[in-house]
């Protein structure tokens, strides 16, 4: 039986016994029926806006700000150490893809992107920088700007025992260029000291890419990951047939293991 088939089928049982039924797709997703880069680019741009709000009909929650639920930690040069908590980053709403592109052989898709980002909260860092042993915290504020990623997703669509296909995510990995611009700003740097606080951060500033890498990294590994699994639940919540018109061949899906 093909898919398409199953999916009349599933719709006519739902008629019958009322005990099925598939969420209805917001009107933002717009499926493709052909793997075009250019219709998937305009569909992912047609879709960020709608999707960073968040769909609570399919549990999905609102991305933009994304509330960090883990303190992120990171290791500076000069065995400087870095904990953010309470953050949230702001701009994953800002997101323009560049080109987005699907490469059936590999299952893989592959988005070229770039966003705004600003993360916010609070901040603890110990070890030295320039001439001062620091034990410090505060309030930090870093903004990223024009943050270029490329961002490949593999998966598979899986058949679940109602005979619908749902995409999984195999895996993903990314890429971000660093060469962005990039501004810090941490509160209360040196204690009690805010001229030279501001100093200190004049300095730091001034290699802005270092510290995109520094920085940027750990945050992004959050902020992917976290995009990746709101994905998989979008993933499970919409059917193949819902969100793709490109008919399925054989060697796409696999039956779920019970
Ligand atoms: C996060 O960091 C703060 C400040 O350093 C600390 O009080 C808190 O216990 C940490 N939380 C976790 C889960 O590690
Ligand atoms: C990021 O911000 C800059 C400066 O405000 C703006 O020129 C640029 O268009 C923004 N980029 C995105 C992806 O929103
Ligand atoms: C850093 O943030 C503080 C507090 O919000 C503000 O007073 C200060 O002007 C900011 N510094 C820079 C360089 O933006
Ligand atoms: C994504 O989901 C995995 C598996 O449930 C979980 O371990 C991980 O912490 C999640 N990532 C984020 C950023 O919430």
């Amino acid at each position: 039986m093909s898919i398409r088939k199953h999916f009349v089928f599933i719709v006519f049982s739902v008629c019958v016994y009322g005990s099925l039924q598939l969420i209805p797709l917001p009107d933002y997703i717009h499926p493709c029926s052909e793997l075009s880069d250019e219709c998937f680019t305009k569909a992912t741009m047609d879709a960020i806006p709608g999707i960073v709000k968040g769909i609570p009909e399919a549990g999905i929650p609102s991305l933009d700000p994304l509330y960090l639920e883990k303190n992120i930690s990171m290791t500076l040069p000069g065995n400087l150490k870095m904990t953010f908590h309470n953050a949230k980053l702001v701009g994953l709403s800002t997101c323009i893809p560049d080109k987005v592109s699907s490469r059936r052989k590999k299952r893989t898709f592959v988005f070229d992107m770039h966003c705004n980002f600003t993360v916010s909260g609070q901040y603890s860092l110990l070890g030295r920088l320039l001439l001062f042993n620091l034990d410090t915290d505060g309030q930090a504020k870093i903004k990223i700007y024009n943050q270029r990623i490329r961002l490949e997703v593999v998966e598979r669509v899986v058949l679940n025992k109602n005979g619908e296909g749902h995409y999984k995510i195999n895996s993903y990995k990314y890429k971000a260029d660093y060469g962005t611009d990039l501004k810090l700003n941490l509160t209360n740097l040196i204690r009690g000291n805010p001229a030279i606080s501001a100093q200190v951060l004049q300095v730091l500033n001034a290699d802005s890419q270092t510290l995109a890498k520094d920085f940027g990294g750990p945050i992004l590994d959050y902020a992917i990951d976290y995009a990746m699994n709101v994905t998989q639940k979008f993933f499970d919540a919409y059917t193949y047939d819902q969100i793709s018109y490109v008919p399925l061949t054989e060697d796409f899906f696999e039956k779920e293991q019970e």
